[in-house]
């Protein structure tokens, strides 16, 4: 019995080699982006996370990933056309086959298909949303969709998301939690039954309602290029002086955060998320060399919300990605509210008053009769 789930999908792998010529289909699945509230910051090879992470999926930020293929007779090796947005971008057909050369020791008959991947997002880019979660969590369910039709391998609904997860952990690390609505936990941790660095899990199941549909508003302070990317950042983690203290303090955290949402504990939740948002930008800032992506309107607005959350007694709280634009998180009960102190207040520290207003959805969806 393989004890990890590589060691399962190799050798599952000699299964999904032999591929009859003139097959062809298409399948296209939509995928949310998701926001990390415990914060996945440095990582092991290849693309395990040095601390476990949670996250929810949003509900309006999401891809599409229409992907036709055609077995082709002799084939060895893949064949790709990519189209972002409708258009063809050089740049990311060059990652995603890179990313579909690495995958196919998984799923080797990628290498006797011709694929026309087409990838749309709802939101707009650079808004400090993850296209890169949404993206390869839509891409890896489509190619799962595929290994099924075509050799009806993934019946079982668990192991199909499994695999799912697996691979768009692969593309890149945050995707594999995005292959799960609601709320979801990737990386081991001693006290949570059937977490694992390979695959993320969903805890939707065990969460208050207060949690099951907080809302996301987005604040785009910055729409522009990143100064250090994500990569650069994880990679900084490897010689962080604080690398140890931090995967105590994340898996401290996520225990508690679990704690929180599941008796629907706002004030401790509010403690916790914050806590971490701040924590990642403390390891950039003390990262060699340290970098800094907060800018003065997302201190603006970070104290704005602290302010307003103690002199109203509502629950709106923040978080960061990584980069200058917040995450402004409340419950639906009092959205008027908040909208109302988001209009007044926070709107004016945004680049064009761009503001994206999200929440907790409920997962990825497969287009059927395509
Ligand atoms: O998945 P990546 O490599 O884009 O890294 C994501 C890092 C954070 O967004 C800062 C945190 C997270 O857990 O999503």
């Amino acid at each position: 019995m393989p004890d990890t789930l590589e060691n399962k999908y190799l050798s599952d792998s000699h299964d999904l080699l032999s591929l009859p010529p003139g097959q062809s289909g298409l399948v296209e699945w939509k995928c949310p982006s998701n926001i990390a509230l415990i914060k996945y910051w440095g990582k092991k090879p290849v693309q395990r996370p040095l601390n476990p992470s949670l996250s929810f999926s949003l509900m309006n930020s999401v891809t599409t990933m229409t992907v036709d293929y055609q077995t082709i007779k002799e084939q060895r090796q893949l064949s790709l056309e990519f189209l972002m947005e409708n258009k063809p971008n050089q740049a990311f057909a060059e990652r995603v086959f890179h990313y579909l050369n690495h995958i196919s020791q998984y799923l080797p008959f990628l290498r006797s298909l011709h694929l026309r991947i087409q990838s749309q997002n709802s939101f707009p880019h650079s808004a400090g949303i993850a296209s890169s979660a949404s993206s390869y969590g839509a891409l890896a369910l489509a190619l799962c969709s595929i290994e099924q039709l075509l050799f009806g391998t993934l019946e079982n609904e668990d192991e199909f998301f499994q695999k799912s997860s697996f691979l768009a952990r692969l593309g890149s690390g945050s995707a594999c939690r995005s292959v799960y609505g609601g709320w979801t936990i990737w990386g081991y941790t001693p006290t949570i039954h059937g977490s694992s660095d390979e695959a993320a899990i969903s805890m939707t199941r065990s969460i208050h309602p207060v949690f099951k549909d907080y809302c996301d508003s987005v604040l785009v302070v910055s729409s522009g290029q990143k100064s250090v990317t994500s990569s650069i950042g994880h990679a900084l983690m490897e010689q962080h002086p604080f690398a140890s203290g931090r995967i105590s303090q994340a898996n401290y955290n996520l225990e508690k955060l679990i704690q929180a949402l599941v008796r629907g504990d706002e004030n401790r939740f509010i403690d916790i998320i914050e806590n971490e948002a701040l924590t990642l930008h403390g390891l950039m800032l003390s990262s060699n060399p340290g970098f800094v992506l907060l800018q003065p309107n997302t201190i603006e607005i970070i104290n704005k919300i602290i302010v307003f959350r103690k002199n109203t007694g509502l629950s709106v709280s923040f978080t960061l990605d990584a980069g200058a634009n917040v995450h402004v998180l409340y419950p639906a009960a009092i959205e008027n509210e908040i909208r109302l102190f988001i209009e007044k207040d926070l709107r004016k520290y945004c680049e064009n008053d761009w503001i994206i207003h999200d929440r907790v959805g409920s997962g990825p969806v497969k287009s059927e009769q395509l």
